[in-house]
């Protein structure tokens, strides 16, 4: 019926008409009156826009709406996206944190909520999930992604896509992902954003695409070309990438979506014109032009040089066509315009009480010496530090739908979590970085972090009195929502001096200290993990972020998150990843320098802290692996089990995970890869079985051909709370 209604539909379409379906202007900001201004509003008239993205508020998407369905010709609807990345009104954490929660359901539920919300305000449309593996902590949006491994993200790509789209778009509460940045995106060298990506193609397969075919496979709408080239190629232009592989081999059926001017770009890059590269686009799979105008300015002239085919110009027309009707926007146009819904839906009690129960679970706990968290709700705690204040840090990047002034900072979100039970007082002590930083790249540092007007040296005085009447401190360091994210690449991974400089001082007081870390990405916390008792890594938790801090800080919430990304020892050692290669001379595990095996001079190869670790306030024993057969055969499984107890007083969650070593193959392998994991609760003193399930499936990978096989051989199993310390034990594989 759908294919009846389009072909019907296409047929009376002009030339114009279909290019103007693969158009996504840029809507110049979100009322219809400066739609009009920058003449978007009489474009759509024209039926020249396919869609607008990131306009916010249901009356203006309905005034616009009402433009395509009541003025233009053929009166087919525009398609509304928007960057709901981590929430809508309601913020979840940055997804680098929902990715340490470990917890799928809370990750589906987080994207639910979001559709619900999103929906609720016009939105159809979201370019999200970002599935980008990263290694490297210097490239910003690793707070945008799941972290370094393929297996996790991969998971966490099917619950997102669930959530977003729930059974099938039919509702008007579910709407289109967008799978991005197609690809390899998060591999830019040397963490520069946009910079080149150069990789093979074996590694691509095993290492970096599993994230997005899992979500092709759980039937995301759409997909973002990213701004990296890819084998020279930069991906929007990249045949092999959006038609050989994304759809011939991976039968992916919805449409493309350029990043924002990543046609204009490829000038730049170097491939041609924009009216060359346009065409290049279009013939290499590209259905929907975000922001260039090179499909509107430039296709009708290839297609009468022939340069680009009808057929292909038909194909993307009909591809968008194709979303809309998906969406249910031809049955009808305002099916996500109902005014009444924000009230009743968005920012509601029941969706704020979940985001900040699963930002506590996003919370890593990297250090807690003697246990010095939780702390008690009594005494006074003095909040120090230029985080502690900024409820608009609280977020994190491309928080597009936030209301930021309403947003509680940590100081607010303690004092209503101790109410009347303990004193929290509160002092800047520093800016967030230097007066000579302020001074020269002002503006990268956010918008509420601005300089005080106080000097250096008066901030800390402050913030050494108020200290004094305190029984313990916490310190609010870290990094703006502004220093991680898009265009925040970063070198120096250090806490910034000025910071560090207060922490000095704070721990000189001899009184207890806990750093209540905000970052987006790993930092390098060498010198604090030597000297500071407690690290409780935040991430920007989102709105809700302040009550969930102090719900782990007071021990309401026992922390749970692991980490998914490696913590560094030093920048040099970047990028520092678990899974990596065993190389021709290993270094013996444990071990630092020896002459002529694969190491450095002044640093160990080890993580500061390893992939997959986090603290709770309870302990966690393993027993060994049992395995329920030595040897697994091609239609066979085996049952990989340990028994988890909590040994420690308190009750808590744990994420046991499974790791397995394909110890001789064809292609080398890594040293461990993730193929498992359970988050369980268990009681304080409470034991549980954990089994995993192994199947020649799971073992599978792309050999030298890039065929995906198994292959017959030994493998270690390991399974633990970390990728570091693991039990292990081994079989055969005989196919
Ligand atoms: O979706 C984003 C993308 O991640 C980065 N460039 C802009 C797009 C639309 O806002």
């Amino acid at each position: 019926e759908m294919n009846r209604f389009i072909d019907a539909l296409m047929k009376k379409m002009t030339i114009e008409e279909k290019i103007g379906q693969l158009n996504l202007p840029v809507s110049g900001e979100i009322t219809t009156g400066q739609a009009k201004s920058s003449n978007v509003a009489e474009k759509i008239r024209q039926g020249k826009v396919g869609g607008l993205f990131n306009l916010k508020g249901v009356a203006k998407i309905k005034e616009v709406q009402k433009l395509a369905v009541e003025e233009s010709r053929l009166k087919i609807p525009l398609i509304f996206g928007m960057d709901v990345i981590h929430g809508y009104e309601t913020v979840f954490p940055i997804p680098l944190g929902l990715s340490c929660t470990w917890d799928m359901e809370a990750i589906e539920k987080s994207a639910r909520i979001s559709a619900v919300e999103a929906s609720a305000d016009g939105i159809c449309w979201t370019f999200g999930p970002m599935l980008d593996i990263c290694r490297d902590p210097r490239w910003g949006r690793a707070s945008e992604g799941c972290g370094e491994d393929p297996f996790l993200g991969a998971e966490i790509a099917k619950a997102m896509v669930r959530g977003y789209q729930g059974k099938d778009l039919k509702a008007a509460n579910e709407i289109m992902a967008c799978v991005k940045h197609f690809a390899l995106y998060g591999a830019s060298e040397a963490g520069r954003d946009y910079n080149t990506v150069d990789m093979s193609r074996i590694r691509m397969m095993n290492e970096y695409m599993p994230p997005y075919k899992a979500a092709i496979d759980a039937g995301a709408g759409s997909v973002m070309a990213s701004f990296n080239e890819i084998d020279g190629v930069p991906a929007t232009a990249n045949k092999w990438l959006l038609t050989d592989l994304l759809r011939d081999q991976w039968g992916f059926n919805g449409f493309v979506v350029t990043d924002f001017t990543g046609i204009a770009e490829m000038v730049h890059h170097g491939i041609g014109d924009l009216k060359t590269v346009s065409a290049r686009a279009v013939n290499a799979g590209v259905d929907m032009d975000m922001v260039s105008a090179g499909f509107e300015d430039t296709l009708k002239k290839s297609v009468e040089e022939g340069v680009v085919s009808m057929d292909v110009l038909n194909q993307a027309c009909r591809r968008i066509l194709e979303a809309k009707y998906k969406l249910g926007l031809f049955a009808n146009p305002y099916k996500y315009c109902d005014l009444k819904r924000p009230q009743k839906e968005i920012y509601t009690d029941s969706h704020r009480s979940d985001a900040r129960k699963i930002a506590s679970e996003s919370f890593v706990l990297l250090k807690n010496d003697h246990d010095l968290l939780p702390l008690k709700k009594q005494g006074t705690v003095a909040v120090v530090g230029p985080l502690a204040e900024a409820g608009e840090n609280m977020v994190g990047t491309w928080s597009v739908a936030a209301v930021l002034d309403r947003t509680p900072s940590l100081v607010k979100g303690l004092r209503e979590v101790v109410g009347n039970k303990a004193n929290v007082v509160y002092a800047k002590g520093s800016n967030l970085v230097s007066d000579a930083d302020y001074e020269t790249r002002a503006t990268m540092f956010g918008r509420s972090l601005h300089r005080d007007g106080r000097t250096e040296k008066e901030l800390l005085a402050e913030a050494l009195k108020v200290s004094a009447t305190a029984d313990v401190i916490v310190a609010a360091l870290g990094e703006s929502s502004e220093m991680s994210g898009e265009s925040s690449s970063r070198t120096d991974l250090e806490l910034p001096d000025v910071q560090r400089t207060l922490l000095m001082e704070l721990l000189k007081t001899g009184k207890p200290v806990v750093v209540v870390l905000f970052t987006g990405r790993p930092l390098v916390l060498t010198w604090e993990q030597k000297n500071v008792p407690a690290i409780l890594n935040v991430w920007f938790g989102g709105s809700e972020s302040a009550y969930a801090i102090g719900d782990v800080l007071f021990g309401d919430v026992n922390p749970s998150g692991k980490l998914t990304m490696t913590f560094p020892q030093n920048v040099g050692q970047i990028p520092l990843y678990y899974n990596h290669k065993n190389t021709g001379r290993p270094l013996p595990e444990g071990g630092w320098f020896e002459k002529f095996r694969s190491n450095y001079l002044d640093v160990s190869n080890d993580p500061l802290y390893p992939f997959g670790y986090g603290l709770s306030y309870t302990d966690f024993k393993y027993s060994d692996v049992e395995l329920s057969s030595k040897t697994l055969t091609k239609n066979g499984e085996l049952t990989a089990t340990v028994t988890v107890t909590n040994t420690g007083m308190r009750d808590g969650a744990e994420v046991v995970q499974l790791y397995i070593r394909d110890l001789v193959g064809s292609v080398t392998r890594p040293v461990k890869e993730l193929k498992g994991f359970r988050k369980i609760f268990l009681k304080a003193g409470e034991s549980t079985k954990v089994s995993f399930t192994i199947t020649p499936e799971l073992l599978k990978f792309y050999d030298y051909d890039l065929n995906y096989v198994c292959e017959s051989g030994d493998f270690n199993v390991m399974i633990g709370g970390n990728s570091r310390d693991v039990k292990g034990t081994g079989f055969t594989l005989k196919m």
